[in-house]
């Protein structure tokens, strides 16, 4: 019996060493990753504590980048760590440019430090993305709403056949579902105000019932 109990105080000590050590391992990237981060003045251009400042166009206007405090709920971490070792344009313009287009030259990071800046970002969590069990979906009832009920792709590009057709005003939709969380894109079309208090993209809330809102947030999270 006494053996036993402490045969199992060791196994859990073992155990506790265990998740310890590996909590320890994912810390350091985080530490290690925001230090990068400082040190190549990531923050010169994006923001990295919420919530949202700007109040007026103007404030949005002065934004750099896109902002980056809720990277860890908007992101799939595989993402971030490959496109920071390879970026590709996102959105077609420059940056709140109509005019000028994406210059591609954001900058590069080797795969050591992409990966402990994307362990940083993944920290970086908005507690106004709830788990919404959004699963992606590429059938008929967000295609509906996102191609004829609302014209989405006025604004954003997706994949239609071999080509890719849709505006240029949006960040691509194009790999979306590879690129965003599911249950982001969810809070982010059901309450725009928590990430972009100034408005760019249309409400959608009024104008959509919840379950059009959940089947178009199904739809883009299926995007290829
Ligand atoms: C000179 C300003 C500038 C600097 C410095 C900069 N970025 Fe960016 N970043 C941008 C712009 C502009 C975009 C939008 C690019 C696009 O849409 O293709 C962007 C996009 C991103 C995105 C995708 C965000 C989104 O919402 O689509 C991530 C992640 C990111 N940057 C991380 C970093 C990291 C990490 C560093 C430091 C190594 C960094 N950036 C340095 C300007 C900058
Ligand atoms: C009038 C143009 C316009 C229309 C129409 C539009 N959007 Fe957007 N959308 C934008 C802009 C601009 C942004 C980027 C906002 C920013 O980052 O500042 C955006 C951002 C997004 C994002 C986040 C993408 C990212 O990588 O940050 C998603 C998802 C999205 N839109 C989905 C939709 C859906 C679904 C519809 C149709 C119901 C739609 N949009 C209609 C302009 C538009």
């Amino acid at each position: 019996m006494r053996v036993s109990v402490f045969s199992s105080i060791a196994v859990f000590s073992i155990f506790a060493a265990g998740v310890l050590a590996f909590a320890a391992i994912a810390f350091a990237g985080v530490s290690e990753g925001k230090g990068i981060f400082d040190s190549k003045n990531c923050g010169g251009c994006h923001q990295i504590q919420g919530p949202a400042k700007e109040k007026t166009i103007e404030d949005m206007l002065t934004k750099k980048a896109p902002e980056l405090w809720y990277a860890g709920s908007k992101f799939r971490k595989e993402f971030l760590e490959k496109w920071l070792k390879d970026p590709k344009p996102i959105r077609p313009m420059e940056f709140y440019s109509l005019t000028k287009k994406n210059g591609a030259n954001h900058a590069k990071l080797d795969a050591k430090a992409a990966k402990d800046v994307s362990d940083y970002l993944m920290s970086l969590k908005s507690s106004d993305v709830k788990a919404a069990n959004i699963q992606p979906k590429s059938g008929p009832q967000g295609r509906v709403v996102f191609e004829k009920k609302q014209g989405c792709y006025g604004c954003h590009e997706v994949k239609k056949g071999a080509g890719v057709v849709g505006g240029l005003t949006g960040p691509t939709l194009v790999g979306a579902g590879d690129r965003l969380n599911p249950d982001w894109i969810y809070a982010y079309l059901t309450n725009p105000k928590v990430f972009k208090p100034v408005k760019d993209m249309p409400v959608y809330t009024g104008a959509l019932s919840d379950s059009e809102l959940k089947n178009l947030a199904e739809f883009v999270a299926g995007l290829k």
